[in-house]
């Protein structure tokens, strides 16, 4: 397994890992898949400003991904950033997610970030740990937060020290890997 940036050539592959998720799952509330062209627009959008690591195999099959993107649009915010993974369900608990993350996370302590959030629907007993095992650690829970399949669903939040909030601090660096 190798770890690297994404590239435009990864998005269908990154789309049948999330397409399926949308579509069957509340772990995102996003409820429609969208086209490659429009997924592959947003992806670019987003490998253009943050860190956005793919893992592969040999063959070159990928088989998770994590990036970070904006936590809100107003300016104050720009220190925190919300961070997602995702991985193939074949290769689950084979350490990629971690990996993934420990990849992802000095990315961003590099780039002047200081909070990631991790943003998990609840149930998601896999994702909480995941995130606890990266160090983030719990903070809040919104109730009824979103409706997805017709049924209500909590938020929880998590978040990770990326560096210390310090007065008079850099604007964080917006760039790709
Ligand atoms: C959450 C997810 C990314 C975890 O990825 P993964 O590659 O399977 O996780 P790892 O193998 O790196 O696991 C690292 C640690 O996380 C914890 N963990 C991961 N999956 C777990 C599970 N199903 N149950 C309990 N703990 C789990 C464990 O502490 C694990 O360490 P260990 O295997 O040494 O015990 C994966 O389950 C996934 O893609 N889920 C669907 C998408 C999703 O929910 N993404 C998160 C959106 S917020």
């Amino acid at each position: 397994m190798t770890l690297r940036p994404y590239r435009p050539a990864d998005c269908a592959q990154i789309l049948a890992i999330y397409g399926p998720i949308i579509a069957h799952s509340s772990a995102t509330f996003e409820v429609e898949v969208p086209s490659l062209n429009d997924f592959s627009e947003r992806l670019a959008r987003i490998a253009g400003r943050f860190p956005f690591w793919v893992a592969e195999d040999a063959q070159g099959s990928i088989l998770g991904y994590a990036y970070a993107t904006t936590h809100r649009e107003r300016i104050a915010y720009q220190w925190a950033v919300e961070t997602s993974v995702y991985v193939a369900p074949t290769a689950h608990r084979q350490g990629l997610g971690r990996a993934l993350y420990g990849a992802l996370l000095p990315s961003l302590v590099e780039r002047g970030f200081v909070w990631a959030y991790g943003v998990i629907t609840l149930p998601n007993d896999a994702s909480i740990a995941l995130h606890a095992a990266c160090g983030y650690e719990s903070f809040a829970t919104y109730s009824a937060a979103g409706q997805k399949f017709g049924e209500w669903c909590d938020v929880h939040w998590m978040r990770y020290a990326l560096n210390q909030a310090r007065p008079g601090m850099s604007e964080p660096t917006f760039r790709g890997l």
